[in-house]
């Protein structure tokens, strides 16, 4: 049974992955927080939470939320910072063979840019995956990625700052996503990662006021795979590089959804806060499925429910 993913055919040294269960960004730390409950190295590729230029706190608590099938966090990019994960971090994944992607993120193109260009050439990171959910301070904090511009903007400036496999993460907060993510494949993008979390709230009714201390928050978790799940149809359908999908995967038959979808790959994030195990779970589960089923090659079922 063949499982491997080539992530970023178009780049030099490309992407390989020995499977398609990724880890989603902020769910799963570092990787070094979960290495002693499972054997992370069998993953086909952990993404590590959000990064930018200076370290940062995040957004007022309360931030997290629970909802009927999903999770509201505004987290708001606390993280320890590129410098930390240079210098802290990156040495104990060189040591790894699971392949470590960093998520980066920044207010501006500029600081987007500087933290790309610092990431150049340190060992112990495969890749990164460009988080374009982030606020444009410039341009009052629309997300990047809500229009195709921005989102083109963003990918096209860090292209030119690494030289690694780049993937951009799409937001669903946009109204056509399938032209942002014409936009950032134009732009340079290797690979396309999708969805983010959607925009939501929550009302503290006994305090009349909003739950969350960020006021608004985004929706995670099971509640959000159907839409996920169409966006990464449609997108699929408009790009031609790799997909992965991402929003609300739980088990090996959602994993299977989105691979029949169009993803070459899958990310599983809040899930992971019940059950760790959760993203091994899934690989084995997507194995189970192979066998009994007589699939020979994971990538006979990519896009399947497309044709
Ligand atoms: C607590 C939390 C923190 C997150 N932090 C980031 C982040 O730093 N960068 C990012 O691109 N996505 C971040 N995400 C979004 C997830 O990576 C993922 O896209 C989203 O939660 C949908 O997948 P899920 O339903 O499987 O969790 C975060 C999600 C949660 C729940």
């Amino acid at each position: 049974m063949k499982l491997p993913i080539q992530l970023a055919p178009k780049h030099p040294q490309g992407l390989l992955l020995v499977n398609p269960v990724m880890t989603a960004s902020g769910t799963f730390g570092y990787g070094t927080e979960y290495s002693h409950l499972f054997d992370v190295q069998k993953l086909g590729a952990i993404v590590c939470k959000g990064t930018t230029l200076e370290p940062r706190e995040g957004n007022p608590q309360p931030r997290l939320a629970e909802t009927a099938s999903g999770v509201l966090n505004s987290i708001g990019l606390e993280n320890i910072g590129v410098n930390a994960v240079i210098k802290e971090k990156a040495p104990i994944w060189a040591s790894w063979e699971v392949p470590v992607i960093v998520n980066i993120a920044g207010e501006t193109v500029d600081e987007y840019v500087q933290v790309a260009s610092q990431l150049e050439g340190v060992a112990g990171i495969s890749g990164l995956e460009v988080n374009i959910s982030c606020p444009n301070i410039k341009v009052g904090g629309a997300e990047f990625g809500a229009n195709p511009d921005s989102a083109a903007e963003v990918t096209a400036a860090v292209r030119k700052a690494t030289s690694l496999p780049m993937l951009v993460k799409l937001t669903p907060n946009t109204s056509d996503i399938a032209r942002v993510a014409v936009a950032v494949a134009e732009a340079g993008a290797d690979a396309i990662s999708l969805i983010n979390t959607l925009k939501g709230m929550a009302i503290d009714i006994t305090q009349h006021r909003p739950l969350l201390g960020n006021i608004t928050g985004g929706l995670s978790g099971p509640a959000i795979k159907p839409v996920a799940l169409y966006m990464v149809y449609e997108v699929a359908g408009a790009v031609d590089i790799p997909i992965i999908g991402c929003g609300g995967i739980t088990t090996a038959s959602d994993a299977l959804e989105f691979i029949m979808a169009g993803a070459s790959a899958i990310q599983v994030g809040t899930a992971s806060f019940a059950n760790p195990r959760a993203p091994l779970d899934v690989l084995e589960g997507i194995e189970q499925f192979m066998k009994k089923e007589g699939i020979k090659d994971i990538n006979e079922l990519v896009g399947a429910a497309q044709r």
